[in-house]
């Protein structure tokens, strides 16, 4: 008999959750890491840029509260303290997943994981010592590092990851360039220039936020200007170089080259699946940038699983932990039911921004007919309460069935209403059936049903 019926190696969002979903189902668990526990998402991503955001957001807003009759005096930015206030956050909710794993039974193995051979994980811990396990499934769940292309001076120092810029600093940059209009750099864009600094934000496509629909990348670029922040679009970065009191980075555009300067340089271009070091002896997993899996997640090797940033296509952390649990259900021979193509995309820029399905220009290469809803959100009551600058939603239909395929929000809340266009989508409502309830007022989601009335009157002309 093995020693375990499961060893997930890494407890980021994927790992913790497939081995807590495993430790449910009956399977006798063991989780291995050798950081904390939480992963990327938790110490060095998705949680404590959010902590960052919402301070700096703080900082804002006290900034401006003249202007809604509220006076405070001495408004200041007290970095380390910001950067402390987060690292409490994060400390608390990897100590909670610890908590989890104690009261759930699931072995928290302390160390690297390896695999030196089919069944067998071997577990590095901090003083060298290495103990071997036996386990009938393991599943991979590393995740991903910052990528780092081959860009001239990107070595330098003061070029910095989103890893690097998280762990903090004792002052405020006076300014700081960020290679990235995508969603790490939209998000510490928003931070700096909420704090002052002058940010410059260099996009190699025609636009930030390639991936999402087009008005929210113009959308988030110009919120971004009004902060004062310069958003060079199409532009592709060729080179760092030392400068006086900093870094100039070196681009090319379709009108020439071009040049920003910055104290600091964030490189914010994408991350890449690691496993490096993984497979120790002859069995070695099939992998391309990532580990090669089929739709059960299951590897080129029998018996050994790869789930979230490792092996998927995109990167985010509840696509890992949906991933996980899907995984475990399938070892354990259970149904899953999610729809694990069904992914809300969330930047938690001003105002937020949230994605879920195809956006219209998609629809069209895919050669679907639809119709779009559109609310602007001008004279909705809580958005002009709150201003949080100019907001919108677009609701996506199917001409033939009325079927919901897709929507883009930039507001207040965005990040969480997406969600209910993602459940009618995943359960196949039509635009009418989304109308069926009131929603209550004044609240954010009055929009939604703008967007719905006016996609409901566009199926039916
Ligand atoms: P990303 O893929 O979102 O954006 C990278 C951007 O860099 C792209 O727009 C790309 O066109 C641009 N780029 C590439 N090479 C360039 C060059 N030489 N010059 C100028 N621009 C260049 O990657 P990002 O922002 O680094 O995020 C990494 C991962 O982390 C993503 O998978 C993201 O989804 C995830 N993440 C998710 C968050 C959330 O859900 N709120 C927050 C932070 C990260």
């Amino acid at each position: 008999m093995s020693d375990f019926q499961l060893i997930v190696i890494g407890a980021g969002p994927g790992g913790y959750t497939a081995a807590l979903h495993a430790a449910k189902r009956g399977l006798k668990t063991a989780c291995v890491e050798y950081r904390e526990a939480g992963g990327t998402c938790l110490n060095r991503g998705c949680v404590p840029t959010k902590a960052l955001l919402h301070a700096s957001q703080v900082y804002k807003e006290a900034q401006n509260a003249a202007a809604i009759g509220v006076t405070v005096d001495g408004v200041g930015v007290d970095l380390p303290a910001m950067f402390a206030h987060k690292n409490q956050i994060t400390g608390k909710l990897s100590a909670g997943i610890e908590g989890l794993f104690k009261s759930a039974k699931v072995t928290y193995l302390r160390g690297r994981g390896s695999i030196p051979k089919e069944g067998v994980v071997a577990v590095t811990a901090a003083d060298g010592t290495v103990t071997e396990y036996t386990a009938d499934n393991i599943l991979i769940a590393t995740g991903s590092v910052p990528s780092m292309p081959p860009i001239k001076g990107l070595d330098l120092p003061g070029v910095l990851t989103s890893d690097e810029i998280l762990e903090g600093a004792e002052k405020l940059y006076d300014s700081i360039v960020i290679i990235g209009g995508g969603v790490i750099g939209g998000e510490f864009a928003t931070f700096y220039s909420d704090l002052g600094v002058k940010v410059t934000v260099v996009e190699a496509l025609d636009r930030m936020l390639p991936t999402l629909d087009k008005d929210l990348g113009t959308g988030l670029a110009m919120a971004l200007k009004k902060q004062g922040v310069s958003v060079f679009t199409g532009a592709m970065v060729k080179e760092i170089a030392p400068a006086e009191g900093g870094l100039t980075v070196n681009f090319e555009t379709a009108k020439g080259p071009g040049s920003a300067f910055g104290e600091v340089v964030l490189c914010a271009i994408g991350r890449k699946p690691y496993f490096d070091g993984l497979f120790t002896g002859e069995v070695k997993a099939e992998a391309g940038k990532g580990i090669t899996v089929n739709e059960k997640f299951a590897t080129s090797i029998p018996g050994i699983y790869a789930i979230g940033d490792v092996s998927s296509k995109i990167q985010l952390a509840h696509v890992a932990a949906a991933q996980g649990t899907a995984c475990v259900d399938w070892i354990c021979d259970k149904e899953n039911h999610m729809d694990l193509n069904l992914v809300p995309s969330c930047i938690y820029c001003r105002p937020e921004i949230a994605g879920v399905g195809m956006n219209d220009a998609q629809a069209k290469e895919a050669g679907i007919e639809v119709k779009v809803g559109k609310c602007v959100m001008g004279a909705n009551a809580r958005t002009m309460i709150e201003d949080p600058g100019r907001s919108f939603m677009k609701i996506i239909a199917r001409a033939d069935d009325h079927k919901l395929i897709g929507a883009s929000f930039m507001c207040s809340r965005a990040t969480d209403m997406i969600s209910e266009i993602a459940q009618a989508i995943a359960n196949g409502l039509t635009a009418e059936d989304l109308l069926a309830a009131m929603r209550p007022h004044p609240t954010f989601e009055e929009a939604m049903g703008e967007a719905l009335e006016d996609l409901v009157d566009k199926l039916n002309k």
